[in-house]
């Protein structure tokens, strides 16, 4: 399998326990990277998890659609700039996501699943940092 077939099967998964990503992914985050917290102590964990879950929902249907990713998330990036965000602390939130994805999917993730995801979220970090 390809990819970006291989991000579209899990992410099936996710969108079956869509509310456990959304919980579980904050819980997640701060524990492996407490130093974040801060950018996130007036922020509503759910609601914020629900803009993070559609903004993953629209890449994986759109991995097909360079043109339309590179612009959303390269403007999804400024935006980053003015929360709080640096580069350094990218990586652990792929590494976060990685993790829930896994947590989730059990059985049904497999090393090939997470190259993919690794691949993909090299892809969304690149757009989201390079300045343009
Ligand atoms: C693939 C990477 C990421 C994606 C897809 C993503 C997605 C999003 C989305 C969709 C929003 C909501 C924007 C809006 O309200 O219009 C958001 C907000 C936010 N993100 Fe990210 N994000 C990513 C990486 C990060 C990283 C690395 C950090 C730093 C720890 C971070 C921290 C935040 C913060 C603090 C907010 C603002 C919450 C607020 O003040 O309302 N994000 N993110």
């Amino acid at each position: 399998m390809d990819t970006a077939a291989l991000v579209e099967e899990s992410f099936e998964h996710i969108k079956e326990n869509k509310e456990i990503f959304i919980t579980s992914f904050y819980s997640n985050l701060f524990d492996l990277a407490p130093e974040v917290k801060p950018l996130f102590s007036n922020v509503d964990k759910i609601k914020q998890g629900e803009k993070l879950y559609n903004s993953l929902l629209l890449l994986v249907e759109n991995l097909k659609n360079p043109e339309l990713l590179s612009d959303v998330l390269s403007s999804l990036g400024k935006d980053h700039i003015s929360y709080g965000t640096q580069l350094q602390h990218y990586p652990v939130v792929g590494e976060c996501l990685i993790q829930t994805f896994k947590s989730i999917l059990k059985e049904n993730w497999d090393i090939e699943t997470e190259t993919a995801w690794l691949e993909t979220y090299n892809v969304v970090v690149n757009l989201m940092t390079t300045k343009n």
